[in-house]
């Protein structure tokens, strides 16, 4: 399996991706667009599996372009048909060290992640495991029911002595 950047090829395969994946989302090809035309706001990579796109992951700069990045997760998605197989995993493991080089190009580093999720979706394990985030607030009704709201903190290198799981884990994953 290969992680790459997102090239304007894969656009129509993981709009696929993203309609098979959130049935309460619409105009799925102009989602993933959107968010394509949006580098480097948006870092989108893809997962290719036997020439297929199995999945992709979009992270987002926010709050304007910072020497200390707050990343988000945006949106990760697998096909169906190759979920439980690691994608996910791979996903998130793969490319987040090329987002770090790419931020470093931008002159910046990475601060937090944060990601949120449906209180019920089993993303929130993925997310812990892969990124060692915590639940920091639930938002009552955000999207379609209770959003959980999970950060991973003190990422960036002065920050290495600061005790926190997300360091921990993102410096043995991802180091710098
Ligand atoms: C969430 C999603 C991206 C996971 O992708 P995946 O390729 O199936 O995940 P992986 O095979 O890499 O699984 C990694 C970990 O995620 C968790 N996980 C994945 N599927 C799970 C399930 N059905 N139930 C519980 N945990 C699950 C497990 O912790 C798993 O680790 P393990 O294999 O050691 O048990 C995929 O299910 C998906 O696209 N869902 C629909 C879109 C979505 O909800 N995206 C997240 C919200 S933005």
């Amino acid at each position: 399996m290969l992680v790459r950047i997102m090239q304007a090829d894969d656009v129509s395969e993981a709009s696929v991706v993203h309609r098979k994946s959130f049935s309460r989302q619409s105009s799925s090809r102009e989602w993933i667009e959107a968010n394509f035309n949006a580098f480097p706001k948006v870092i989108p990579y893809v997962a290719e599996l036997d020439g297929q796109i199995a999945g992709y992951i979009l992270w987002s700069q926010k709050s304007g372009f910072r020497p200390e990045v707050v990343l988000e997760l945006e949106q990760i998605a697998v096909h169906p048909a190759f979920r439980n197989k690691g994608v996910g995993k791979a996903l998130i493991e793969d490319s987040l060290p090329q987002v770090r080089g790419q931020l470093s190009l931008q002159g910046s580093s990475l601060k937090h992640i944060i990601v949120t999720t449906r209180a019920d979706n089993h993303a929130q394990e993925l997310y812990r495991k892969t990124l060692g985030v915590e639940i920091e607030a639930v938002i009552k009704n955000l999207y379609s029911d209770d959003e959980v709201f999970m950060v991973s903190r003190h990422l960036t290198r002065h920050s290495r002595n600061q005790k926190s799981t997300g360091t921990d884990i993102i410096n043995r994953l991802y180091p710098l």
